[in-house]
């Protein structure tokens, strides 16, 4: 046997274009995806865009791992195409086509087309092409039933419809053969007609229907962009509502935010808005913690709450660094056990991405600020802001007057936050007999208002 030696120790990656620590971090995701259904939201205009083929290559990727697919599409640009070669004009109402009688054969002409060009794309399969192998299956169908839109203010808009209902035993099942499942935007009546719909009701009404994991929608833009925050990473349907009642969206935004947030409060999990422009936007929404699109969700994708037993994992792993570094004293998990209750915690997406623990001296009613972390790339972000105004809430609802905190390399990020320099003969006399001489750390004290 060989004696084990340093050049047994793993070699590292080289941090420039590290591919294999990205795949690695994909994996949760890749797991969690897994057999979940996801309702993609495509418009005529995505078609037309020279990034449509990458666009194409990432969902038969996500087919491959997996996902039940159901791709909706949209034939806007198209429509219009082939009813001004036909020389028909169609007016709009309340944002709708007017569907006259004699424009919906070019409507299905239009939407038609799309089918039959997905079908052969989502076909290639040559080598050198990302979807060599792939083997996809694409399928439809009569999945809409229809109805008429009817009289809106005097107008009728004729053949112009609505959702009436979704066949999801139908979806399911071709969703179980494993199959991308293709729905048009255009949906069938009792009476035997065709309806024009619009593509992104019949996405999220599929998508609430199929009770999806996700709905994803593409935008010309990178998200929801408004024009007093620029891009929205993440927001709530609560919060969204609320931007909904400002004026702060243009239109497309405002109408893609309030389908995601309607489906979102109806029971898809996660409704995402991204680029159709960018490349690889879907796969870096669906494969990061950050995405890089827009979330709409209704659970806690990211919140500060009390740490139980079960972060233990992950606040250790926060911590470690810090600790080879000598920013933190050493903890062990049993110590971390028993200590347990004092601890906050940052969770984003499951992963704990920050911590900080409270200690009190309840005779002096004098509280400690210990343990504060966050991991490496949130650092300002506001994180440590938002643990530290959780910390003090908590001190005061348990009667401090003040907190102190010790520190060796961070004073001014605590002098900015009000902070004062104390000495050691101001610590409790619990933190005097435990306060280590050759750390040397400095002590600095907040009163608590
Ligand atoms: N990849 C995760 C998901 O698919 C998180 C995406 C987060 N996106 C965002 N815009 N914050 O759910």
């Amino acid at each position: 046997m060989s004696e084990i030696t340093e050049t047994d120790s793993p070699v590292s990656v080289p941090a420039e274009r590290n591919w294999v620590h990205l795949f690695r971090q994909s994996s949760p995701y890749i797991n969690a995806h897994r057999g979940k259904t996801m309702v993609l939201a495509l418009s005529g205009e995505a078609f037309e865009h020279d990034n449509f083929v990458n666009i194409l290559h990432d969902i038969a990727l996500l087919n491959s791992l997996g996902v039940r697919l159901v791709l909706v599409y949209g034939a806007r640009p198209q429509i219009d195409r082939c009813l001004a070669q036909a020389n028909i004009t169609s007016g709009f109402h309340y944002n709708l086509r007017i569907t006259q009688e004699e424009a919906m054969p070019y409507v299905l002409q239009a939407v038609g087309g799309l089918r039959g060009f997905l079908e052969a794309r989502l076909s290639t399969g040559i080598v050198n092409s990302p979807m060599y192998g792939a083997g996809i299956r694409v399928v439809g169908g009569n999945v809409v039933l229809a109805r008429p839109v009817g009289v809106l203010g005097g107008v009728d808009l004729c053949y112009t419809g609505k959702v009436r209902r979704v066949d999801t035993d139908m979806l399911q099942g071709l969703l179980a053969g494993g199959s991308i499942v293709l729905v048009s935007s255009v949906g069938y009546s009792l009476t035997g007609e065709a309806f024009n719909l619009s593509y992104e009701d019949v996405a999220a009404s599929v998508a609430v229907a199929l009770k999806a994991e996700k709905l994803v929608m593409f935008s010309d833009q990178l998200g929801v962009v408004s024009t007093e925050d620029g891009l929205i990473r993440e927001v709530s349907v609560v919060q969204s509502d609320q931007l909904l009642a400002q004026d702060v969206l243009a239109d497309e935004c405002r109408n893609l935010l309030s389908l995601a947030a309607s489906a979102c409060k109806q029971g898809v999990i996660r409704s995402h808005i991204i680029s159709y422009v960018r490349d690889g936007a879907l796969l870096e929404e669906l494969f990061t913690r950050d995405g890089i699109g827009t979330l709409v969700t209704d659970d806690n994708y990211e919140q500060i709450r009390s740490a139980c037993i079960e972060d233990i994992g992950g606040i250790l792993e926060l911590l470690h660094p810090l600790e080879e570094l000598g920013i933190l004293v050493r903890r062990s998990r049993e110590l971390l056990e028993t200590e347990i209750e004092n601890f906050t915690v940052d969770e984003r997406d499951g992963s704990i991405i920050g911590c900080a623990a409270l200690y009190v001296y309840a005779e002096e009613k004098v509280g400690e600020l210990a343990c504060f972390a966050v991991t490496q790339s949130y650092r300002r972000s506001g994180r440590g802001d938002m643990l530290l105004t959780a910390i003090e809430k908590k001190a005061k609802a348990r009667g401090m007057r003040q907190l102190f905190v010790l520190t060796t390399q961070t004073e001014h990020w605590f002098r900015e936050r009000g902070f004062e320099p104390a000495s050691t003969d101001d610590l409790p006399q619990g933190k005097k007999i435990t306060y280590n001489q050759q750390r040397k750390s400095k002590v600095f004290v907040k009163k608590l208002s």
